[in-house]
């Protein structure tokens, strides 16, 4: 059966979108509860894309409440996690279902905006941020800024949807900048990344206020 997305909420698409972009108060914490139903397929395909190697520390942008920061810290030992986020609601909200891995000093949430990252440069082995790509409010200088607090080596990882995919969606049509995978290509190597690749992920199908849509998680990565 499809996954369901508002179907509880009922907020018009303009109000959707905004608290998508940035989730705040209750209404906030509601629509991060749901992204973890609607986004755990891409969200969890991310961080199998990202493959993390033992004792890696890894920033993540816009993790909402970080509900799957625990399936990350999983995935290899000895990893260290930072999330940053611009939504006060979501920092709040990934520190209390994160509580034990903050106290063992294994993940640390931070508010800031991807647009002046409060980290000095060549900081972490890797990078990911789902579904954020839309709302990135100067793309080519806030990829620069991923790339400076990437070591050299390091590895960026852009997980999204696809323009054709998010076209599908009312509420898209509010504030979301859509990319097909060969703007997020060129926009990554024109900040500065190499080796740059695309891999797509189909997922299960999503209902989303009576409608059935099929969707696919895109995953590009780039190389500092
Ligand atoms: C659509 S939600 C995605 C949450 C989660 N990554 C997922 O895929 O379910 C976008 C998240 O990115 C955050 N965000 C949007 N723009 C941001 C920015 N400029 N800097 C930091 N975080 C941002 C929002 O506050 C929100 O928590």
């Amino acid at each position: 059966m499809a996954e369901k997305f508002n179907s509880d909420t009922k907020l018009a698409p303009e109000e959707l979108a905004k608290h998508l972009r940035q989730p705040d108060g209750e209404t906030g914490k509601q629509i991060g509860l749901l992204m973890n139903k609607s986004n755990k397929h891409i969200c969890l395909n991310s961080y199998k894309v990202l493959t993390p190697q033992k004792e890696d520390h890894i920033l993540e942008i816009g993790m909402g409440n970080g509900f799957f920061v625990k399936d990350l810290l999983n995935m290899a030992d000895n990893l260290t996690y930072t999330g940053v986020d611009f939504s006060a609601t979501m920092v709040q909200e990934a520190s209390l279902f994160n509580k034990k891995l903050i106290d063992n000093k294994s993940a640390f949430f931070k508010e800031a905006s991807i647009e002046n990252l409060p980290f000095d440069d060549h900081s972490f082995d890797s990078i990911t941020t789902t579904n954020t790509l839309y709302f990135w409010p100067q793309p080519i200088n806030n990829a620069k800024e991923l790339l400076r607090v990437l070591k050299p080596n390091g590895k960026l990882l852009v997980a999204y949807r696809s323009k054709s995919c998010m076209d599908q969606l009312e509420l898209a049509k509010h504030g979301f900048q859509k990319y097909e995978s060969h703007d997020v290509e060129g926009l990554l190597s024109n900040a500065g990344f190499k080796n740059i690749s695309t891999q797509i992920i189909k997922e299960p199908e999503l209902e989303f206020d009576g409608k059935v849509f099929q969707i696919e998680g895109i995953f590009t990565t780039g190389i500092k």
